[in-house]
C-alpha cells in the first residue's frame, strides 16, 4: 500500500495581489494533511473520499441560473491530477494500470466545512504524490508543484496557486505565480514532460526561516466563503477602478517584500508592521471592489489581539474563514485565546509544519 500526505496552508500576506504574476505573498504550511492511500487493483479501480462522500452537491446561482459548485468538489481535483500525471507517465512509457485510491482530509471539519486551508490544493498534491510512487516517475518538488498547477488551473482557473506551493514545500515560503496566459499558450504545442522541464516566468517559490521569536496564531470565525468566487468578483469589479487598483498591487508587494525583509533579518517588529499595513490595503481593496474580505466576526479577531499587542488580519480569501496573529514571543497568547473564546471565536491548535529531509 502506497500511503502519502500533502499539508494545509495559510496566507499570512499579499492575498489577492498575488493572483497576478509577480506580486508576492507570504503563505505557510500548517499540521494538518490530507492523506492518499493506493493499492493496486484489477481491471477495475475505485476513487473514495471521505471530504465529499456523504455530502450534497452545492449549487449556486449566476444570473439567475443554477450552476453545480464543481470548484468546491474535490473529485475534479483529483481526476484532473491523474490525467495530468498519466499523461506524463505515458510520455515516459510507463505503462497504466488500474489502482483504489482513497483520500482522507484533516483539512475539513467533521461536518464537511472547510476551514480555509486549502484542502483542494493540498488534495490535488496529495494524488500526485501518491501516483510519483505508485507509477516510480521519480517527480522532484518543483515538479510535483508544476503538475499541481496545472491541474489545479485546469478546474479553477482564477487562483495564484499558493496554496500548491506551501503543500508541496512546507514551512513558510515567499511565493509569487508564474504568468498563467505564458503557460496557456505552451500548453497548446508541448508535451507534459517539456512544460515541467521549462522555467515558468514569473514563478517564485522561496522558503524563509521564521524568526525564531515569531509565535503564529490562528482563529477561525465560521461562515467559509468561496475563494474563487470572491477572487471573480474582485476581477470583475478591479475592471472599473484600474488606477486604484495598480496602487493597490504595487504598495501589496512593498509590504510583503518588508515582510521578506524581516525574515531575513530576524526583525519581528517590522514584520507586525507590514501585517498591520497590509490590513489596512486589504480593507482598501474591500472598499474598491465592495468584496467584503474582513468580515465583522473577523475584524473582532483582529481587533482583539492588536489589544494584546498581536499583529493580526484576515488570512487567504476572508469572507470568513481564519484570521492570523503574529506575536512577538508568547506574552499575550494565552488571554487572547480566553478572550476569543468569549467572542465565540475559535482558536485553531494548528503548527507550522516543516518537510522532514528525506521527502
Ligand atoms: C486565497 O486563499 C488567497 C487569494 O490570494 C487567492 C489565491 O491566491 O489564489 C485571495
Amino acid at each position: 500500500m502506497i500511503e502519502v500526505s500533502a499539508p494545509g496552508k495559510l496566507y499570512i500576506a499579499g492575498e489577492y495581489a498575488v493572483v497576478e504574476t509577480g506580486h508576492p505573498a507570504i503563505i505557510v504550511a500548517v499540521d494538518q494533511f490530507v492523506t492518499v492511500t493506493m493499492n493496486a487493483a484489477r481491471k477495475i479501480g475505485s476513487i473514495q473520499s471521505t471530504q465529499y462522500s456523504d455530502l450534497p452537491i452545492r449549487w449556486t446561482r449566476r444570473n439567475g441560473e443554477l450552476v453545480l459548485d464543481i470548484r468546491e468538489n474535490p473529485f475534479h481535483y483529483i481526476l484532473a491530477a491523474i490525467r495530468l500525471t498519466e499523461k506524463y507517465a505515458q510520455e515516459k512509457n510507463v505503462l497504466l494500470s488500474f489502482y483504489d485510491l482513497k483520500v482522507t482530509s484533516e483539512l475539513d471539519s467533521s461536518n464537511g466545512r472547510k476551514y480555509g486551508l486549502g484542502s483542494s490544493g493540498a488534495v490535488t498534491v496529495a494524488t500526485i504524490k501518491a501516483l510519483n510512487a505508485f507509477y516510480g516517475l521519480q517527480l522532484d518538488l518543483l515538479e510535483i508543484f508544476k503538475l499541481a498547477a496545472l491541474a489545479h488551473l485546469e478546474v479553477q482557473g482564477n487562483g495564484s496557486c499558493g496554496d500548491i506551493a506551501a503543500s508541496c514545500y512546507g514551512g513558510w515560503l515567499a511565493f509569487s505565480t508564474f504568468d498563467h496566459e505564458w503557460i496557456k499558450t505552451q500548453q497548446k504545442n508541448c508535451s507534459v514532460t517539456q512544460l515541467l522541464q521549462m522555467d515558468w516566468p514569473g514563478l517564485l517559490i522561496k522558503p524563509l526561516n521564521a524568526p525564531k521569536d515569531l509565535r503564529l496564531i490562528i482563529g477561525w470565525t465560521g461562515s467559509p466563503a468561496s475563494t474563487s468566487d470572491l477572487v471573480d468578483r474582485v476581477h470583475q469589479s478591479k475592471q472599473q477602478q484600474q488606477t486604484r487598483y495598480k496602487e493597490f498591487l504595487s504598495e501589496s508587494k512593498k509590504c510583503v517584500e518588508q515582510i521578506i525583509q524581516g525574515f531575513l533579518t530576524d526583525d519581528v517588529h517590522l514584520i507586525q508592521q507590514m501585517i498591520r499595513k497590509n490590513r489596512r490595503l486589504l480593507n482598501e481593496l474591500s472598499h474598491l471592489t465592495g468584496v467584503t474580505i474582513e468580515t465583522a466576526a473577523l475584524k473582532e479577531l483582529c481587533d482583539l489581539a492588536e489589544t494584546f499587542d498581536g499583529a493580526a488580519k484576515s488570512s487567504g480569501a476572508g469572507g470568513g474563514d481564519c484570521g492570523i496573529v503574529l506575536f512577538n514571543q508568547k506574552s499575550g497568547i494565552l488571554p487572547l485565546m480566553s478572550a476569543w473564546e468569549k467572542a465565540e471565536i475559535t482558536p485553531l491548535p494548528l503548527h507550522v509544519y516543516n518537510r522532514p529531509r528525506k521527502d
